[in-house]
């Protein structure tokens, strides 16, 4: 099944493979992808901001992205998100695996279903990320020595500022665990497509008030992230057979004119 990695802040190399990078055209746009093979196992990655780190969260294409992947024939996805910590359980340098989100991002591209020709559909965000692949990733977590928090919620802001104390502690108060920039609209797009899509997030940082000063510790986690992209490599080799109900999130009113 062709795979993809779509990674966030600093992580910029997956080992053991050697990418051609491609500009695939969109209906949204240009998405620039690096596509590897091992063995007979496909793999595109994506590297969200850029290789060079050069595209703010809230400028990416995410529909060019995902759309891009799409037309390349992915059928599943496996993301990261760097995050600051709002859950004491989940401090930085720890991983976590996302199980649902609150998105408070603005004026961002986030459907593919914007009614006329692109169709009208309501799609289901009752699971959003993936359980079988999630099954997987904790799993094959020991192999790698990581140990991964199994839940998660996600919250999405804008930026590029970060969040202020206040908003934290609101997002504490409604169960929020980690918040990040880039994590939506990701999954709703992805979901949008029929994918089976799961994230991780890797915390660098105590969320805005949480500690005297914001002090990142993301410099020291380079060999967590390496350990991370061949857990995320492994997992996707690994899985076969889907028994969730990723395929049929999307409940379609009016069919699109023109394919998302
Ligand atoms: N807030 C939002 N996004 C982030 C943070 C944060 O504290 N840390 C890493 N990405």
């Amino acid at each position: 099944m062709k795979s993809a990695i779509i990674t966030g802040t600093g992580i910029y190399v997956i080992p053991g493979f050697k990418f051609v990078q491609k500009i695939v055209e969109t209906e949204y746009g240009q998405a620039l992808v690096n596509l590897g093979t091992q063995d007979d196992f496909e793999l595109v990655f994506l590297a969200r901001h850029g290789l060079e780190h050069t595209t703010p969260p809230h400028m990416i294409n995410y529909r060019a992205n995902l759309r891009a992947l799409d037309l390349l024939g992915v059928k599943q996805i496996l993301a990261t998100n760097a995050v600051g910590s709002i859950s004491r359980e989940i401090p930085p340098m720890s991983l976590a695996l996302l199980t649902d989100f609150m998105d408070f991002t603005s004026g961002r591209a986030f459907t593919f279903y914007d009614g006329g020709n692109s169709g009208l559909a309501h799609t289901n965000m009752d699971v959003p990320y993936c359980p079988v692949l999630r099954k997987k990733v904790l799993e094959l977590s020991p192999q790698f020595n990581l140990e991964i928090h199994p839940e998660a919620v996600y919250v999405a802001t804008n930026g590029p500022r970060f969040e202020s104390p206040a908003e934290i502690r609101m997002f504490a108060q409604l169960g929020g665990d980690v918040v990040g920039m880039t994590g939506i609209p990701e999954v709703v797009l992805a979901r949008e497509l029929g994918m089976h899509y799961a994230s991780m997030a890797y915390s660098i940082n105590w969320a805005a008030g949480l500690e005297q000063e914001m002090v990142f510790v993301s410099d020291q986690m380079a060999e967590l992230r390496q350990l991370l992209a061949l857990l995320l490599v492994n997992t996707l080799k690994e899985t076969s057979g889907f028994d969730c109900g990723c395929e049929k999130a999307v409940m379609m009113m009016h069919e699109p004119q023109n394919q998302p």
